[in-house]
Parts: structure tokens; C-alpha cells; sequence
């Protein structure tokens, strides 16, 4: 892409990655730019977080929709609007249904805490553990409709140290997660065709 790519971050939580990459985003030449952070849950601390770097921030509550279709289209008409081009979730904690990922299918990435395809879905660091792994890390995939199975972008690994726990762990995978995801947005942005030869060829970029 020549233009910087429209980035919208989803988020649920805290937000740590979410900062990551709108502070990155800051640096000249990097090829993506931050334009809108939307949480599904109101109270999560990183909406205000990401206001605090001047970045635009909503809620679009899921308890107020009738359902996951009712809330997706919210979520996609809001993306629509924001002219987004990359969506990355950042500690989303919504399974997002094949249509709506198959929509952004290319475009639209995650961060998980582990060494996909090792440790899919929860509690990655307390798994790790159990299960003796001397090696643990993070992985920044393309999302697809199989959770945490799509195309990997990046990944970064740490050991697991004698007597570490899943807390001390999960700061060790942290501080990766926040390094290796702002690279591969840039990566991706860099990679993407105009918007322009997008709306040409007939694949629909707003919806
Ligand atoms: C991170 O560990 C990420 O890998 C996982 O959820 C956590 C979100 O943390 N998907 P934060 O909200 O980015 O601080």
C-alpha cells in the first residue's frame, strides 16, 4: 500500500498490545496508521488508555445487541465508516463468526500467547507450565474461522525458566507479543494492494 493502511485494534481488556502498536504507528515510515479502537465490553481499561494517546475509542457493548449477528454488523458498519483497511485484535475475547472473518479474510489478524499450533485458546501460560514445556513464546496469525489456526506472520520465542510462574511467564511473553505484532502490522500494510486497485478488481473493502 502506498497510502498508510487505515488499522482499526479490537479490544477487551487492558490493551497492552493495543498501546504497542499505536505507539509504533507514531514512528515515520511505518506503514500502518491506528484510527479506531473499538471494545465489545465498555469498561475495559485500554478504551481510555488508547483516548490517552488521541486515538479515537467506542464501545460497542455486545449485551446491547440481541445477538452475535446484531453485534457484528454493528462492529462491520463502524469499520465501514472508519474507512478501515487492517483490523487487529488485541485481546479480543469474541469468537468471531466465519461470514464476518471470511469478509476480512487477508486483513484481519491476532495475537495468541503461545507457539502455535502449540497451546490454541485459553490459559496458554498455566499449560505451558503443566505440561513441562522448556520453550514458550507468541504467535501473530491471519485470523480465519478456525480459532487460532490461521496463516502465521510472526512468532517469538522465550524460554520457561526453573520455578517460573504462569504470571512471571506471561510477562516474558509480554514483552514479546509487544514487539513482534506492530512488525508484522507493518509487514502486512506494506504488503497490501491500494484501496483503489481493491474497489477495481470487485473485492468489497467496506463491506
Ligand atoms: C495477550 O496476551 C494476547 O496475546 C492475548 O490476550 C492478551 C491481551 O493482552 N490474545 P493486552 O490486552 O494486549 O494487554
Amino acid at each position: 500500500m502506498t497510502r498508510r493502511a487505515r488499522t482499526a485494534v479490537l479490544i477487551s481488556g487492558r490493551g497492552s498490545n493495543m498501546g504497542a502498536l499505536i505507539e509504533a504507528a507514531r514512528s515515520p515510515g511505518f506503514s500502518a496508521e491506528i484510527v479506531l479502537v473499538l471494545s465489545d465490553d465498555p469498561g475495559a481499561p485500554g478504551l481510555p488508555l488508547a483516548r490517552s494517546w488521541g486515538v479515537a475509542a467506542e464501545a460497542i457493548d455486545f449485551r446491547a445487541y440481541t445477538g452475535k449477528p446484531a453485534f457484528e454488523a454493528a462492529l462491520q458498519a463502524r469499520l465501514a465508516s472508519a474507512s478501515v483497511d487492517i483490523v487487529c485484535l488485541a485481546g479480543f475475547m469474541r469468537l468471531l463468526s466465519p461470514s464476518f472473518v471470511e469478509r476480512w479474510r487477508g486483513r484481519i489478524l491476532n495475537i495468541h500467547p503461545s507457539l502455535l499450533p502449540n497451546l490454541r485458546g485459553l490459559h496458554t501460560h498455566e499449560r505451558a507450565l503443566a505440561q513441562g514445556f522448556v520453550e514458550h513464546g507468541c504467535t501473530v496469525h491471519l485470523v480465519t474461522a478456525e480459532l487460532d489456526a490461521g496463516p502465521i506472520l510472526a512468532q517469538a520465542r522465550v524460554p520457561v525458566l526453573p520455578g517460573d510462574t504462569a504470571d512471571a511467564l506471561a510477562a516474558r511473553v509480554l514483552r514479546e507479543e509487544h514487539r513482534i505484532y506492530p512488525h508484522a502490522l507493518d509487514e502486512l500494510a506494506r504488503s497490501l494492494p491500494d484501496r483503489d486497485d481493491y474497489e477495481r478488481s470487485g473485492v468489497a473493502v467496506d463491506g
